[in-house]
């Protein structure tokens, strides 16, 4: 055989040389395919048996973009989820730090909690399209390869990286689906209780934001709607019953999109009792597993109350007094 072995290595030889004189130079190991976006794996759901992650791709041209951004997440078990990144979040994670996300809920309730590192979007925003993987795990190049301190802490260990307390995003469940109508998502009113200050906002989703609230029809006089969206006001003695309150909301497109919601408002003399099963499952289940299996079953008040205060991943969390005892009653064995 003329092709001797000799020859196939001084060939493979010619080509390693090649992508080093087009690719950044000597010492680095250009990738053949340039990254231009990190992907990232969620955590698995902490309430189901079946123990999967989903991934998404988050462009490096999202961290400096200065606005929220939605992703949705890959197909795992038949089922995608939405995580929202703020303008903050994403400047954290180029500068380094941890940020965590929750996803929306599938159908059946589970969401996933989202670690990502900024260490890893450092590395792979900076240095990656020169070296591979080669220098993942060193801090720095030179002085000024990478420019902040932070971002060379992350570099030598990610997972380590201070948590970001940049204010969170509410994630668009129906972002990366179809063409995006504009639809108010509140799905119902909390009761109102006489002499008490009664304040809720409503939502909407899809069109284009900002979007422009008001009420048509009949209202009660005690009762007002800002054009963010804030119904708020005090009912008085004399305003018990039940209101059907007609809003409208308008989005900012040319020409404008609307859409209109009907609900029912009570207004009770004393206040109802507080669901605490329902606020654990909105609040708590999505990261300590659904009420029944629970793994903080037992906590009292006090140590939910602790927890809120202490563990970074529950700061966004705020409850008053009596909706932190109710779900500690809720979660009582
Ligand atoms: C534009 C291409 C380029 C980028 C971007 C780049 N490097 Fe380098 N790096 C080089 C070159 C070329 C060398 C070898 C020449 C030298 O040492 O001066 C090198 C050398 C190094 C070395 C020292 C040599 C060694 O083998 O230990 C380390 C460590 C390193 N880079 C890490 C990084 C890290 C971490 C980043 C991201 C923050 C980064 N580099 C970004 C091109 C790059
Ligand atoms: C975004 C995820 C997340 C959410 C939502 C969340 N927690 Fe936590 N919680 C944690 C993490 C992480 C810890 C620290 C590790 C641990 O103890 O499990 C923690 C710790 C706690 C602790 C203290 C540790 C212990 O076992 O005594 C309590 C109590 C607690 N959580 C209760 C709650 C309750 C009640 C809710 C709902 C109001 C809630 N958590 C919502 C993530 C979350």
């Amino acid at each position: 055989m003329k092709f001797s072995l000799k020859r196939m290595v001084s060939v493979a030889f010619l080509a390693f040389a090649l992508v080093n004189l087009v690719g950044c130079g000597e010492g680095t190991n250009t990738p053949s395919t340039p990254l231009t976006a990190s992907t990232v794996s969620s955590n698995p759901p902490t309430n189901l048996v079946d123990s999967h992650t989903h991934s998404v791709s988050i462009p490096f041209s999202d961290l400096g973009g200065g606005k929220t951004v939605n992703y949705r997440s890959s197909v795992t078990s038949g089922h995608s989820h939405v995580i929202a990144l703020s303008a903050g979040q994403l400047a954290d994670l180029y500068n380094g730090l941890r940020v965590q996300v929750v996803s929306t809920p599938a159908a059946d309730g589970h969401a996933h909690l989202w670690n990502i590192l900024g260490g890893q979007i450092v590395y792979e925003s900076i240095c990656y399209n020169c070296h591979s993987n080669d220098k993942r795990g060193v801090s720095q190049m030179n002085s000024s390869q990478p420019p902040l301190q932070s971002q060379k802490n992350a570099l030598q260990s990610p997972p380590t990286q201070p948590l970001s307390s940049a204010v969170s995003a509410t994630p668009d469940p129906n972002f990366g689906t179809t063409a995006q109508t504009l639809t108010i998502t509140t799905p119902s009113l909390t009761g109102a209780v006489v002499g008490t200050f009664h304040s809720q906002s409503l939502s909407a989703t899809g069109g284009t934001s900002p979007y422009v609230w008001s009420i048509t029809g009949y209202h009660p006089a005690w009762l007002a709607l800002s054009a963010g969206g804030v119904i708020s006001g005090t009912p008085t003695a004399t305003d018990t019953g039940n209101y059907t309150l007609t809003v409208k909301v308008t989005d900012s497109a040319t020409p404008a999109a609307t859409a209109s919601g009907s609900f029912t408002l009570g207004v009770t003399a004393v206040a109802p009792a507080i669901d605490g099963a329902a606020l654990y499952a909105s609040y708590c289940a999505g990261c300590h597993g659904a009420l029944a299996g629970s793994r903080k079953r037992g906590k009292s008040a006090a140590q939910i109350t602790s927890a809120l205060a202490t563990v970074p991943d529950m700061s966004g969390i705020s409850l008053t007094a009596a909706q932190i005892q109710a779900v500690a009653t809720a979660l009582y064995p």
